[in-house]
């Protein structure tokens, strides 16, 4: 009699502890599966990346830290690239991997400050610090050729 209770007891037990690990598998899975999406969703903030990760180096506008300001660069790029898309494509890939050859801004600025170190990082970080870049020239002084006594291809922006 008491074997048989006994019996039924450790059976209960185990049905019991079997009925708490698939509760906690699938509420494992339920985090798992809500916490996910939100954050692939989430929007990269490009200004935040750059005040983390190039801040350091670049600041906006003149004078320049130990590299050149951003709004001559971003004023090049669009001088350059007709399309919005290709330039964030073509900066996000020298950031990723920066290169003597690929420099397009300012040749001399290498001279200057020495060639850029690779930034590693997501490539929505990229896209979205590069975007960011390329938005912060909206015409104004900084208009390649346009005052500041920039000679065309002279790169002079940078020596103040
Ligand atoms: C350790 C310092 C340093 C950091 C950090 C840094 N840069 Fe630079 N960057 C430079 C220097 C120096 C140059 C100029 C020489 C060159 O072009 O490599 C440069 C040049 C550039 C250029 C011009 C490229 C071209 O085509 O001429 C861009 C765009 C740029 N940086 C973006 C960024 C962004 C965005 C970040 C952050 C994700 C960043 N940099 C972080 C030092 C830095």
């Amino acid at each position: 009699m008491t074997t048989v209770e006994t019996h039924d007891y450790v059976r209960a037990m185990k049905h019991s502890s079997k009925t708490f690990s698939v509760a906690l598998a699938i509420g494992i899975g339920v985090l798992a599966t809500e916490t996910l999406p939100a954050n692939a969703s989430a929007a990269v903030d490009g200004k935040a990346v750059f005040d983390k990760n190039c801040s350091v180096c670049h600041s906006v506008s003149p004078p320049p830290k130990s590299a050149p300001p951003i709004l001559p660069i971003s004023a090049r790029y669009h001088q350059r690239f007709s399309s919005r898309a290709e330039g964030i494509k073509y900066m996000a890939d020298f950031i990723k991997s920066p290169s003597k050859e690929k420099v397009l801004a300012d040749q001399q600025a290498i001279t200057r400050f020495g060639l850029m170190p690779p930034i590693p990082l997501s490539p929505a970080e990229l896209n979205a610090v590069a975007a960011w870049v390329w938005d912060q020239y909206t015409g104004g002084s900084w208009g390649p050729g346009r005052g500041q006594g920039r000679g065309a291809g002279q790169g002079d922006c940078y020596q103040q």
